[in-house]
Parts: structure tokens; sequence; C-alpha cells
């Protein structure tokens, strides 16, 4: 199993290339299940959650191909992928599959919307609490599916395809905004969404879906209004910047120090990060290229910070916040409101010398003067890239093992880093 050695200590100075966003391409992908014509996505990342979802694709019998670069492309680019569901040949979505990658759950609603009936495993994905589906299962069912759940598998059921309703989320929930988005999209009738997520990536699922001839209003807002329509067509779509991953080198550079550029960064797609990387002392400045995040000599402030659904500071953060405040002069406090269990990181932070106390879903972090490089792993995709950022600040070396969480979301992580200056490598094995 690969793992990433860094040495600690030196400053980030350069450009890093932010990638399409993971969980915008996901689902986008997903999309694709819900017409007979070819699909094509542009700047999607090369990552191993993508490969993993265009198995569970191949096994419906969706056909992908992926373009080779021509001269003349951006090699930063994205990839692009031309994705075919002209055939659906099984609409059963296998355990072996759907446990190995949560989002693979969300093939659901476009099967059942298109074919009438979907049968898809439980799902597993990141290990940072229980994450139920009953929320997508109530939107199914809003829509008209019948459901049943048997031998760890949902089965959805709608003879005479779904039909609009309402569906008022008693919680936020991104997975059950897609879910409706793509169900109500081919149902007969409208739709209307309350409560609805308004997280970035539902915006871009939305705009590639009205590409397709959907016909959806209000993504982005808490209502969203779906007119459903017989049949939707291809179309041509890039997936958004990644707004996780320009945190995190956001945060990486405010750790390290140094003047960076995120190029292809939208700051409008994590403000409320931003707002508190200024508070932390980084200065932060929006050009045309993207964002520059930079912070001299002088030490970080300590924050108060919760996390919250968009447009709050987002809980795919909260791990690099944290491993940030580690060095802080002074005590932060960060609660997470998202995901019960989703403080994997604090015992390897602590690994590094980290000082954290958790109550609840309360950590109070009390900044140290200095981290030093250890053996670490983690558990989940976030908790691994924050001990990649703790160990840029660390003295001496950081090994971090099962780098596989990292590649599943983070395209070329030592690469973009190396280039700015920072001394990591990875070591195959
Ligand atoms: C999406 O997960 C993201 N995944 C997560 O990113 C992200 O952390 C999360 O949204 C919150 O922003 C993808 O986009 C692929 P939710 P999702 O439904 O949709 C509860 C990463 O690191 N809930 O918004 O699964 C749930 O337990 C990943 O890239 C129910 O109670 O999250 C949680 O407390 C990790 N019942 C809250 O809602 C349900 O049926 C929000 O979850 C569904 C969710």
């Amino acid at each position: 199993m690969d793992r990433i050695r860094i040495v600690g200590g030196q400053r980030l100075n350069g450009t890093i290339p932010i990638s399409g966003a993971k969980n915008a391409a996901l689902p986008l992908m997903i999309a694709s299940l819900l017409t007979e014509d070819t699909l094509i996505l542009d700047n999607v990342p090369r990552l191993v959650d993508v490969v993993q979802l265009q198995r569970i694709l191949g096994n419906h019998g969706v056909d992908i191909t992926i373009a080779g670069k021509r001269p003349g492309d951006d090699p930063n680019s994205g990839r692009t992928l031309h994705i075919s569901a002209k055939t659906i040949v099984d609409t059963t979505a296998p355990y072996e599959l759907v446990s190995k990658m949560r989002a693979s759950f969300w093939v659901v609603a476009p099967l059942v919307a298109r074919m009438g009936e979907a049968k898809v495993s439980m799902p597993g994905g990141c290990a940072i609490g229980t994450r139920p589906v009953d929320l997508l299962i109530m939107a199914l069912e809003r829509l008209g599916a019948e459901i049943e759940i048997e031998g760890g598998y949902v089965i959805a059921r709608a003879k005479n395809g779904l039909r609009g309703g309402e569906i008022n989320f008693p919680k936020v929930t991104v997975g059950g905004t897609h879910t409706a988005l793509m169900g109500a999209a081919l149902a007969h009738g409208t739709t209307v969404i309350e409560n609805a997520a308004r997280e970035p990536e539902i915006g871009d699922v939305a705009d590639c879906l009205n590409k397709m001839g959907a016909k959806i209003s209000g993504a982005g807002t808490s209502r969203i209004v779906v007119d459903g329509v017989a049949r939707l067509h291809g179309a041509r779509h890039a997936v958004l910047p990644d707004r996780i991953e320009t945190g995190t080198y956001a945060m990486a550079a405010a750790m390290a120090g140094g003047d960076v550029l995120l190029q292809n960064a939208r700051p409008e797609l994590l403000q409320a990060a931003l707002d508190v990387l200024v508070r932390a002392g980084a200065t932060v400045t929006p050009t045309n290229e993207g964002i520059r995040i930079a912070r001299n000599g002088a030490g970080l402030e300590p924050v108060e910070v919760t996390t919250a659904p968009f447009p709050g500071f987002p809980t795919d953060l909260q791990a690099q916040l944290m491993a940030l405040m580690t060095r802080a002069k002074g005590t932060s406090h960060i609660t997470e409101t998202i995901f019960e269990n989703r403080f994997m990181h604090v015992q390897e932070l602590a690994r590094l010398g980290a000082h954290i106390h958790l109550d609840g879903e309360t950590a109070t972090i009390e900044g140290v003067e200095r981290l030093k490089g250890a053996p670490v792993m983690a558990t989940d995709l976030r908790a691994s890239v924050s001990l990649v950022i703790a160990a840029l600040a660390a003295e001496g070396e950081t090994m971090v093992n099962r780098v596989y969480h990292l590649d599943r979301g983070f395209e070329r992580l030592e690469d973009k880093l190396a280039r700015c200056g920072a001394a990591i490598e990875r070591i195959s094995s």
C-alpha cells in the first residue's frame, strides 16, 4: 500500500491548479443514466472514486470512453468522459460495488425514473458516522415509488413512472436533494423540493440536467421546482472547480506560509472558509485566475467555527481547519454539526503533538508552538489530508499511511504540493 512521506518546514510558493469537483463529478456521471443519448462531461478529476463509479455504471450497461488529450490542451485540465447509457442491461447495483462508495447509492433515482425499477444495496463509504438513507427513500416515496427493503437492498418500483410531489426535507441533505432532482426530472407533473441543499454541486447538477432538457428552477436556493419531462437528451457540461480541494490547499498554504495561487478556484464557492482563513491571519486575494493565499511570518490567530450546510463552513473542511489551528496562538473551538463521528483525525493529530480535547460535537484545540513528525494513518479522505497539512508544519518526517483514502478525492496531491516547494513524496509498495 502506498505511503506519503513529508518533511515539514518548507514554505509553499507557486501555483496549484484546482481540479473538477469530486462531489459534482459523481452525481453528474450518475445523471447519465437518465438518457439514452451521450452525456459529455469535461473537467472530470482523475480520482479513485471516479474509477469506482465507472465500474458501477459499467455494471448497468453504461459505456464510458475517455477522450485523449490533444496537442495544445491544458495538461492540468481534467478528463473528458463520453458516457452513454443507451441500453441499461441491469437495474441492480450489488453490495460488492456500492459498499465501496456511498454516492453510488444515488443510482437508485435515475434507474427507477427511467426503467421503473431499481435494486440497490444499502451504501458504505467513509467511516464518519452512521449515514442513513431514510431521507432519500422518503424523497422517492413522495415521487410515487414503492419501496421495499430486503436483504440489505433497497428495491424501488414505479411501473408507470414517477409522478411529481411535494418533498419537504426535515434536514438538509445533499444526497437527498440529488435523488429528488434526478427522480423529479423524469416524473409526470411538478415537484417542489423544500429545504433543499444549496451546495454548489447541486446547482452544477441542475445546470447539467437543464442542458439535457430538464425544467428545474431555484437550484442553489432552498426551494427547487421541477417540471417533469418525458425524456432527456444528451448534453455537454464541464464539472465546476472543487471547493473542498481549494479550501484544503488554502489551509495548507496558511499552515506552511508562503504565497500560492489556487488556479481556477472560485471564491463564491467557499466564502465561509475564506472568511475563517482571513480571521486566522491569511491574506486572501481573488484574482482573474483564481484565489491567492499568502501568509508571512506572523503567527496564526485562533478561531471559533461551527460546520453547517452551504453557505456555512463545510464539514468537508473541518479536519483541515483543525490541523491548521493546532499551531494557532491560543485556543480554538470547532463544532461539527453534520456528522456525529467525524473526529477520527484527532488522535492522529495528537501523534504529531497537537493538543485537542473532544467534548461531544465540539473540539477544543490549544495551539502549540511546534509539531513533530511521526507515522500516522487515517480512516477517511478529509482526515487523511488534515494529516498532510499538519505534517507540512511539523519538524522532521511524517509518514502518512493508507494513502488510498487521499487518492479517492485528491488528484495528484503530492505532485501539486511538491511543485510549490513542499518536501513530499509518494513511496509505492
Ligand atoms: C455529501 O454526502 C458529500 N458527498 C459529503 O462529502 C459531504 O460531507 C456531505 O454531503 C455534507 O456536505 C458527496 O457529495 C459524494 P448528506 P451526503 O445527505 O449526501 C443525514 C467527502 O468527504 N442524513 O448531506 O451523504 C446524514 O447522516 C464526503 O467528500 C440522514 O439523516 O450527506 C448527515 O448527518 C463525505 N438521512 C446529514 O443528513 C438521510 O437519508 C447530511 O448528509 C441522508 C442524510
